[in-house]
Formats: structure tokens, sequence, C-alpha cells
């Protein structure tokens, strides 16, 4: 894997690749999630619904933002454990969300989903009691706005909780991963998904985001006056929550 394949000029180039890599692999991603993952997704998913329960567990009608809800999966779980929560997605590419809509009329929920971007917002400052990002964040091209952005449409005393993948620390889950991240993944990855690039870029992407302690002080400066992290799957996924 080149070190300099996936180095976008600039921030609306970077956006445009994600968009288009995402509209390419949308059918599949589901899929993908789940193989590639081990199945693990769902439970790290579960992982940050249970945090977000926890925390409107008092309010009648809980407002939930899942921001890059891509087909749903992180919503779904949400409205599943919470099915008192009034639940908005937003997306950047339209397949995703074809395929989260789809999935929404078999399932007849009442979720609402629309295409967005998570660095210019479109709801007013103050909206709602939590915000979810499930594993986008790598993709965003200014995660500094996107904080500030998030921190804006939370209430006060709102919760974001943040799950994305990350690099294991510690021997010998640090070795396996490399290797599976550098070997395996990409070339599964290409073969079901006929994407030649996405599979790389994903590892790609896990190696250039900033680690844990660079993200609490990132969300610290976009005004949550309350971060933690915590490591699940041994450093595979860290799960971020800021408080504002
Ligand atoms: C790996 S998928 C995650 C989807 C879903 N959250 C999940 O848990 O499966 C990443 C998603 O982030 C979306 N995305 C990337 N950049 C975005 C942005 N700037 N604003 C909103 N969504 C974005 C992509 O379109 C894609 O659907």
């Amino acid at each position: 894997m080149s070190e300099t394949q996936f180095d976008f000029i600039t921030s609306e180039e970077k956006k445009s690749y994600v968009r288009s890599m995402f509209s390419d692999i949308a059918g599949r991603y589901d899929f993908l999630n789940h193989f590639l993952s081990f199945g693990l997704d769902y439970y790290w998913r579960r992982k940050a619904v249970g945090v977000v329960k926890n925390h409107v567990a008092k309010i009648a009608e809980p407002l939930i933002l899942d921001i890059a809800c891509g087909t749903g999966d992180l919503s779904f779980e949400m409205l599943k454990k919470i099915p008192n929560a009034k639940i908005t997605g937003i997306d950047l590419a339209k397949p995703m969300l074809d395929i989260f809509q789809q999935k929404i009329d078999e399932r007849n929920a009442s979720i609402t989903i629309s295409e967005g971007d998570v660095e210019s917002l479109t709801f007013a400052d103050n909206s709602f009691d939590a915000v979810t990002i499930g594993f986008a964040t790598r993709n965003f091209s200014r995660l500094d706005i996107a904080f500030r952005e998030i921190a804006r449409v939370l209430k006060p005393g709102g919760i974001f909780v943040n799950l994305e993948l990350s690099k294991p620390r510690r021997t010998p889950m640090k070795q396996l991963y490399l290797f599976y991240s550098k070997r395996i993944l990409p070339v599964i990855g290409k073969l079901v998904s006929k994407n030649s690039e996405a599979y790389t870029y994903l590892p790609d992407s896990i190696q250039r985001f900033p680690e844990r302690e660079a993200i609490m002080e990132m969300l610290h400066h976009a005004g949550f006056s309350k971060a933690k992290w915590q490591d699940l799957s041994g450093g595979i996924v860290a799960m971020h929550v800021g408080r504002i």
C-alpha cells in the first residue's frame, strides 16, 4: 500500500472521492461490513447505542441525529433499543441513503433521512439530545469543522458518541491487525466490492486518522466540556464520547 496514494490536495477533492466511493460500493456495503469485521460491527454498534440509551433514559422523546448514517445499521439499532427516540439520519452519498430508505420501507420504521454534509449541517443550534457517528469520521475532510457543527446542533447537556476504526496498540493485536488490514482486507474487499481502491483506502485512512488523544483534544477545542474514549475489541475500534 502506497503511503501517498490517497493524498488529497483539497478538502473538496477528498469529499468528492469519498462520495463517489461510497456511491459505488453502496450495494455491497452491508455484506462487506459484516463479513470483513467477522460480525463484530454489530457488537460495536450495540456498545455505542448502550451509551446513548443511558444518556437519554429520562427523556420522553429523545431527538437523535445519526450523521453519516449510510445504509442505516446504527440508526436501526438505536430505534430497536430506544423505541421512543425520533431519529434523523444524514449522509453524503445518495446511493447509501437509497438502500437505507428501502430498509425503512420494508420495516415500516419511523426514521427520517436526507442528504447532508457534516461540515454544514442544516439543523438549528441546540436541536438534538444525542448525535452518533459510526465508522465515518476518517472520511471527513475537515474534522475540526465537523466537530464544531456537532457541538452546535447538540442541546446543552447533549452527548456525542463516535465509533471509529482505530490502530490497536498492543501485541499481538497490533501485528494481527496490520497483517489483516494490509494483506487480507484489500484483496477480499476488491474481489467482492469490485472497487479497486475502496478497501485499500480503508486501512490507509485508519493509519492516517489522528490518535485517540488527539481526537479528545479536538473535541475539547470544538466546545465539548467533557470527552473520554474507550477501546473496543483490543483497540480495533475506539469509541469517543463527548458531552456539551
Ligand atoms: C463506512 S460508512 C458508515 C455508515 C454507517 N454509519 C455504518 O455504521 O455502517 C461511512 C459513511 O460516511 C458518509 N460520509 C462521508 N463523509 C461525509 C460527510 N462529510 N457528511 C456526511 N456523510 C459523510 C459516507 O457517504 C458513508 O455512507
